[in-house]
């Protein structure tokens, strides 16, 4: 949650807010529409941060979760993350339409970029960019959702959350995983606690133990060449694997066994 500080400190005065639609770690959503009141307010520009969650936009029934997100004055969004564009695809939505890139970038060099051409300059980027010779990302996104269409790439949203809701009924079902919060988007958080721990919650080094339990199985997945899964502490909570599955080809099966190869790796910790 974004703190707007209102008290100058050391005379300096905030000139931004940025919330965040998909955080890395939990997939948490800022409350957009509610940040977007109080930017208004104070006249403050509010950039929210949606590299991870913005793609949920693409979906009827999961858009809600960026409510308010047309009131940004900018937003990041990378299509190469949930959308699976090739990457990198990343796109920097402005409302502005005066020029503001322009002239923030704008280098004047007259012998790369022409002020007097025949047609709206608004369309060469060039000049409005810090970087100079780049890949044309939004090429990528275009050719994906021609191929794709609109309702594809909803289908590919919504089926992410499925598969996310799927592995967290099947953890509550399962012995010895353990949600590390309800997911509220595609971040699938979890603990496997391996048998020789179960019950101890209350021991001082179960945390410790706990917390070695994720590092030693994705050791073994990898070296066993099954799978890969990421893991972090966060907080004061110790290791835990994050899943996250975009790939629209994954199936229940996949799924399935992404649990029960975990078990297999681990039950004997
Ligand atoms: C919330 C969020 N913002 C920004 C980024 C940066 O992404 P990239 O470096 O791919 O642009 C990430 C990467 O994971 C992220 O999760």
């Amino acid at each position: 949650m974004p703190v707007l500080v209102v008290l100058p400190f050391q005379g300096a005065l905030p000139f931004f807010v940025n919330a965040t639609c998909g955080t890395t770690v939990l997939g948490a959503f800022d409350p957009v529409a509610k940040i977007a009141e109080v930017c208004a307010r104070h006249r403050v520009w509010l950039h929210v941060d949606a590299a991870w969650g913005g793609s949920a936009l693409l979906s009827q029934r999961h858009r809600h979760l960026l409510h308010g997100i047309e009131r940004a004055d900018s937003v990041a969004w990378n299509p190469h993350k949930m959308l699976m564009t090739g990457l990198q695809c990343s796109a920097f939505l402005l409302q502005d339409s005066s020029g503001l890139l322009q002239r923030c970038h704008c280098a004047k060099a007259t012998y790369l970029f022409q002020t007097d051409k025949f047609y709206d300059m608004a369309y060469d980027k060039g000049d409005q960019t810090i970087q100079c010779g780049r890949k044309v990302d939004c090429f990528k996104l275009w050719l994906m959702w021609k191929a794709n269409g609109t309702k594809g790439l909803e289908q590919r949203v919504d089926r992410a959350f499925s598969f996310t809701r799927y592995l967290a009924d099947e953890i509550r079902k399962r012995e010895g995983f353990q949600l590390v919060i309800e997911p509220e988007f595609i971040n699938l958080c979890f603990w496997y606690v391996p048998p020789s721990l179960r019950g101890q919650e209350g021991c001082t080094d179960y945390s410790l133990r706990l917390g070695k339990v994720a590092p030693v199985i994705k050791e073994q997945m990898m070296k066993k060449g099954s799978m890969m899964v990421g893991y972090q502490p966060h907080g004061d909570r110790v290791n835990f694997f994050r899943q996250v599955v975009t790939n629209p080809a994954v199936t229940r099966e996949d799924l399935n066994f992404f649990l029960d190869e975990i078990e297999r790796l681990g039950r004997d910790l």
